[in-house]
Parts: structure tokens; C-alpha cells; sequence
């Protein structure tokens, strides 16, 4: 009886251990991390080195200049600014980041991806017409138009996009779930990648004439 008592105590530890050990590989802080086994040549520890604590100073967690808008004289109208890891170079491992996006009148922030990071936005001036489009087989469209003050959230992974409505500059800042959540933007990977994708892929993945498909490849 004793013992049957003790095993039990013995697994119930065992049990909580274990739940308390992560048992998940690390998330990702860049797009690929190819395994070496010479360091010599290694670059990165999931993210970046760290500086000698004593080392460490105020300006490695300090960056100015966010006031200034980005130059949107671009064929989309819109420029992000990014406060990220490498900017900030104490943001390192702290999984958090910033970006100042400028719109244009009726400039875009065009569909895109971050990969690493559910993004937090809220406009300051202007409006936007912001969305995200959730997984297959729904693909469901989750869209608004904000104004000033507003505050829309969009989940990591998810092709989401901005639009200035209005005919005014339009102002926005996000804030990131990490320290380097990436980009894809969904036009330039696609039509824009290198080297190209193969045009006969993308004729039949978009259901287009290889004309339009090299038209696109050669615009991006
Ligand atoms: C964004 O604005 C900055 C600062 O004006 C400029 O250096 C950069 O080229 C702009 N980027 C794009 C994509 O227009």
C-alpha cells in the first residue's frame, strides 16, 4: 500500500517537471538558420550576440528621429520606417519592435506578411482601410475603415494590408511581437522574387494569360 502511494507521488512530480521543461524549439528570429558545424563561420544565435553587460550603455536602447514622415514618392505611396532590433540593438531577444508607416494620398500599404510578429496599429492622422485575410478554405476577409485614434490588431502570419482613403497624408504606428517580425510583401516575393519564378507556375497558380505573368515579372 505504502509503496503504491509513493509511485503515485513519483509520477505526479515527474508530470509537473515536465510541464514546466519546454519541450518546443525556439521560434525563429530570421527567415532560415541553416545548421554549420564549424563556428567560424556562424553568424547568428537565433538573433544576434550579446554585448558584455558592463559594456552595455542608455543609447543601446534608445533611437530619434521617428517625427520625421518617410518619403512616400514611391508607385505604392507609402514608406514604413522600422524601429526594429536593428536599430534599437537592446531590443535584442525582448520580442517587441516599431514601425512609423506615412501614406500618401490614397497611397497603400500593399498586402504583406510578417512573419514572426502579430502587428498592433493605431492611426494618427487620416483614415485607413485596413485589412487581413485569414487562412484556407475561409479566407475570410476581416476589414474597416479607421480614423484617427483608431486601433486595429493583425495576427501574426496573416496578409493584411493599409489604404489611405483619404486625400490627405495619412500616419500610422505599429508595434510588432518581435524584435525582427520580417516582411513579405506578397506582390514582390511572388512577381519580384530572384531569380524568378518559373512564369508557367504562376500562370496557372493565378489563373492568367504567361503575357500578363511576364508583365508582372518585369514591372516587379
Ligand atoms: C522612405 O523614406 C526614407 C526617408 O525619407 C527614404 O530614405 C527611403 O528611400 C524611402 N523608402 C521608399 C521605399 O520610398
Amino acid at each position: 500500500m505504502m509503496k503504491g502511494v509513493h509511485f503515485l507521488a513519483i509520477v505526479a512530480l515527474l508530470s509537473l517537471t515536465s510541464s514546466l521543461v519546454s519541450a518546443e524549439d525556439p521560434s525563429p528570429l530570421q527567415d532560415i538558420c541553416v545548421a554549420i558545424d564549424d563556428p567560424k563561420s556562424a553568424v547568428f544565435v537565433n538573433g544576434k550576440f550579446c554585448k558584455d553587460f558592463k559594456l552595455a550603455e542608455a543609447n543601446d536602447f534608445f533611437f530619434e528621429g521617428l517625427q520625421n514622415p518617410g518619403n512616400t514618392e514611391n508607385p505604392v505611396g507609402s514608406n514604413v520606417t522600422t524601429v526594429n532590433v536593428d536599430q534599437i540593438r537592446g531590443l535584442n531577444t525582448l520580442g517587441i519592435s516599431l514601425a512609423r508607416i506615412d501614406f500618401a494620398p490614397y497611397g497603400e500599404n500593399p498586402p504583406h506578411i510578417h512573419p514572426r510578429g502579430t502587428e498592433i496599429l493605431v492611426v494618427l492622422e487620416g483614415s485607413l482601410y485596413v485589412g487581413f485575410v485569414t487562412s484556407n478554405p475561409e479566407n475570410r476577409l476581416f476589414s474597416k475603415v479607421l480614423n484617427k485614434g483608431d486601433v486595429f490588431v493583425f495576427p501574426i502570419g496573416l496578409i493584411h494590408f493599409q489604404f489611405n482613403t483619404g486625400h490627405t497624408n495619412a500616419i500610422a504606428f505599429s508595434g510588432l511581437s518581435s524584435q525582427n517580425a520580417g516582411v513579405i510583401t506578397i506582390a514582390n516575393a511572388v512577381f519580384g522574387s530572384n531569380p524568378p519564378i518559373n512564369p508557367d507556375v504562376l500562370a496557372k497558380a493565378f489563373q492568367l494569360d504567361q503575357k500578363i505573368i511576364e508583365y508582372l515579372q518585369k514591372t516587379f
